[in-house]
């Protein structure tokens, strides 16, 4: 099949690579001509697992990258993938799917064929049939377009394994020539199709993220009180996710959720339900519990060392989780945030997401290595699950003194602490 993608971001690459590697024809479109290149040069601009390697196999055979909308026309599915990035109050900017979506519809102007636009983005419920048709009608004066919305469940770091074997793939279309179309892309995969209304495969994104959100926000909670009572929450956990209505997944008590996705898409729903008049006091609890975990831990360290101020800090990972080197909603930023504002001096590590972090926070000291950054501080923290931090021991001898907290269950060594256990 000749598919466009439009959105060159996390999303739009995982897509185009592995619609590539199933054989379809794929025309990758992004507005930076610098990324462009990057992509048509065989690379990926940003890390994850395996994509290089797809995308070198497949560059200019079936898969090209262009600053150019003009030949979309020649295509039978149009994937919109492109960044809906959060407000300040919340809602969610769609700034970019409403410029793509004109920008589609004057592509396909005065063509003949047949088209299906798919939208990928995570959106609020109710965009694809109120703005992206809307807007695509009127910049293509066409009438024979499909419209579909196709929720994405992809994790950074695993997300060529997620999209090859998914869990679910929803397919919301609201009449059958476009969904039996969508569908033919994904019948390969041996897993189950759900077919729901447009708005309906909007809020499914919605509620599993929340769904996820909820379940980590949840676990913290309890290790927070596990914590006083000076029990193990990961003893605890397991026996409660050995119940099959639970399941043992997401339980992970710690720092709390990062990313580009959950704090964003729990906040837009948030929103969505207080614009229908309704208080989400749940989601709001989620929200707080995760905002509460990075204060906690910088208290836990106030508690060992007194006043902060002065005193060098080890951050060991910036990253959201590891196997990224993405910091976009990092609980490491937010930890560091804090730390700065007591006037502490930070001395960071990653193995992989330095550079994305001193964008975020300029003036950051990154470290080339976990001893470098231990070397005399005050206390340690540990942010990010990164295998290499979890066999650290003598290394910790390095520190001034050797007050070392963990943010990831990861460590093993007698003088750690955890956040909530
Ligand atoms: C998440 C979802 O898992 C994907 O299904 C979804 O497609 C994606 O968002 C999206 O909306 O695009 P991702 O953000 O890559 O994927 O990361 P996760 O692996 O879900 O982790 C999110 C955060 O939760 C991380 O900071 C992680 O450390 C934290 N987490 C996860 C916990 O604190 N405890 C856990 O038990 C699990």
């Amino acid at each position: 099949m000749m598919m466009a993608i439009i959105g060159g971001g996390y999303v739009g690459l995982i897509l185009s690579a592995c619609f590539a590697k199933m054989g379809h024809f794929i025309m990758l479109i992004d507005s930076d001509s610098d990324k462009v290149d990057v992509i048509n040069s065989g690379r990926s601009p940003t890390y994850e697992p395996g994509l290089d390697e797809i995308l070198s196999d497949h560059i200019g055979r079936n898969l090209i990258a262009t600053t150019c909308y003009d030949r979309i026309r020649e295509s039978d599915v149009i994937f919109i993938c492109v960044g809906t990035p959060p407000m300040p109050n919340g809602d969610t900017d769609l700034t970019m799917v409403v410029s793509a979506s004109r920008s589609i519809g004057e592509a396909i102007k005065g063509s003949q064929r047949y088209y299906a636009i798919v939208v990928k983005s995570t959106v609020p419920p109710g965009t694809t049939e109120n703005l992206v048709k809307r807007e695509v009608l009127k910049y293509s004066d066409k009438s024979d377009i499909g419209f579909a919305m196709n929720p994405e469940f992809l994790r950074e770091g695993h997300a060529i394994e997620d999209f090859m074997h998914p869990d679910r793939t929803v397919i919301g279309c609201n009449e059958t020539r476009t969904g039996e179309l969508i569908e033919l892309i994904y019948k390969e995969f041996n897993s189950p199709i759900i077919k729901t209304s447009i708005i309906e495969a909007e809020m499914i994104k919605y509620a599993s993220n929340a769904m996820l959100a909820t379940k980590i926000s949840f676990s913290n909670e309890i290790g927070n009180i596990c914590k006083r009572l000076g029990i193990d929450t990961y003893s605890v956990m397991k026996g409660v996710g050995m119940d099959h209505r639970i399941n043992p997944h997401f339980l992970d008590a710690g720092i709390g959720f990062g990313g580009s996705c959950f704090p964003k898409d729990v906040a837009s729903l948030i929103r969505v339900a207080e614009n229908l008049g309704y208080d989400p006091s749940l989601l709001k609890s989620v929200m707080k519990v995760n905002e509460q975990q990075p204060k906690i831990i910088v208290e836990l360290l106030h508690n060992k060392l007194g006043d902060i101020h002065g005193k060098s800090i080890a951050v060991l990972g910036l990253a959201f989780k590891k196997d990224t080197d993405d910091t976009r909603g990092s609980r490491a930023i937010s930890v560091i945030r804090e730390l700065e504002r007591a006037g502490a001096i930070v001395k960071a590590y990653d193995p992989l997401a330095c550079r994305n972090a001193c964008k975020e926070i300029s003036g950051l000291k990154c470290y080339s290595d976990a001893q470098a950054a231990l070397k005399d501080a005050d206390a340690c923290i540990i942010m990010t699950e990164w295998p290499e931090f979890s066999k650290l021991g003598a290394e910790f001898n390095l520190m001034k003194s050797k007050v070392i907290i963990e943010g990831r269950r990861i460590s093993s060594c007698s003088d750690v602490e955890g956040i909530c256990w």
